[in-house]
């Protein structure tokens, strides 16, 4: 089948392409607007193969999109592209706003259109809305977030996010548009924008720089490795019941000060000679996030029930796997940030 994945040279969307192309044999058609975490290079390896289509497109431009279905003609949609970085979203939610709302709306009307347009491919036609754990808000020292969680959103990020949720089940009982939906938890791994607590951290720690560490440390997330996700993505997309939600999360949780304290004993371990070991003495506390969710875990035995999904890596051969790569492809990481980031505290414009 051909799939259209919006936002393909972003980091979860880039590994959904890596994928498809390197494990299936379903045609891909990449939207992505290329902002500053957009980075066709991360594509590398597969961007010469003939299932492979790359189109500019901005989802923020109803006509644009449209256009890139006509032309096209997916058969599934699988929709990532979005502002995803909740420190970003407290210095300038507008973007958030148009990109993660405005622009999951116009890929639901184009799609809803291109769907209607269908005629033996109709039936077998999905769209598959990626979003977060986040929706769900905060969560106490127990528990865990369920399909069934109300919905809670802390954040400028999260509420559009959540919105993008709301609209996209809305189509499916208005409209019938047959839709599902996905929330994950933190996902890490190769490619990750280094503006993200693990990148960001295994960057500083090789320049020597403070480790930044929001608050005491103590807040929680459920992390999950991206070729994980990537997985239970083409799951659903293949095999999901039109019309559910499933959660995803790496049953992986620690605390912000654990995963830190293990970045920078790996980095011990794995360049012996580097100057600024221990790493550990880099860690520094900061003035906490507003609006910071204290704990975030994924109950995913939905997926595991329907689906047989388990994640593969335990966060221990993951960030071991993650430290590595970052090591080995620090050109990568250097490029990536060209112009773009210089690693600067971010989200304090209140
Ligand atoms: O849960 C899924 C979400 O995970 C995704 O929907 C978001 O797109 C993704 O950005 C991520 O959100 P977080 O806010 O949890 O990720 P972030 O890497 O920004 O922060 C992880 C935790 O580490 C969070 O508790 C804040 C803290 N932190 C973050 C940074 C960047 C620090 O202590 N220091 C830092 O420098």
């Amino acid at each position: 089948m051909k799939i259209l994945v919006t936002g393909g040279a972003g980091f979860i969307g880039s590994a959904v392409i890596r994928n498809l192309m390197l494990n299936t044999q379903h045609e891909v058609v990449n939207v992505d607007c290329l902002t500053y975490a957009g980075n066709l290079s991360t594509l590398a390896a597969v961007s010469n193969n003939e299932r492979y289509a790359f189109e500019q497109v901005d989802i923020r431009e109803a006509d644009d999109i449209q256009d890139v279905f006509l032309r096209h003609q997916p058969d599934a949609v699988m929709h990532l592209a979005a502002e995803s970085h909740v420190d970003r979203s407290i210095d300038g939610p507008g973007a958030f706003v148009q990109t993660n709302v405005v622009g999951t709306y116009n890929m639901l009307e184009a799609s809803r259109r291109h769907w209607l347009s269908l005629s033996d491919r109709k039936e077998t036609f999905r769209f598959l809305h990626v979003s977060t754990d986040e929706v769900y808000g905060s969560l106490g020292s127990d528990g865990y977030f369920t399909e069934e969680t109300p919905y809670d959103p802390s954040s400028p990020y999260s509420a559009s996010k959540a919105a993008s949720d709301h609209l996209t089940r809305a189509w499916q009982r208005t409209f019938g548009l047959p839709v599902l939906i996905t929330n994950c938890s933190n996902n890490y791994g190769p490619f990750q924008f280094p503006e993200k607590l693990i990148p960001l951290t295994i960057m500083n720690a090789l320049a020597g720089k403070p480790l930044p560490i929001y608050g005491k440390g103590e807040n929680v997330r459920d992390w999950l490795f991206v070729d994980d996700h990537v997985r239970a993505l083409v799951a659903v997309l293949e095999r999901g019941r039109i019309g559910q939600t499933y959660n995803v999360g790496g049953n992986s949780e620690r605390q912000n000060i654990e995963v830190v304290q293990t970045i920078c004993r790996l980095m011990d371990e794995l360049s012996p000679h580097d100057q600024h070991r221990p790493h550990e003495k880099l860690m520094t506390f900061v003035q906490d996030r507003p609006g910071h969710d204290q704990r975030y875990a994924i109950d995913a035995t939905k997926l595991k029930r329907e689906l047989g999904w388990v994640p593969a890596e335990s966060f221990k051969s993951g960030i071991q796997k993650t430290v590595q790569w970052y090591l080995d492809n620090q050109a990568w990481c250097r490029q990536a940030v060209a112009d773009r980031y210089a690693g600067e505290r971010l989200g304090l414009k209140v």
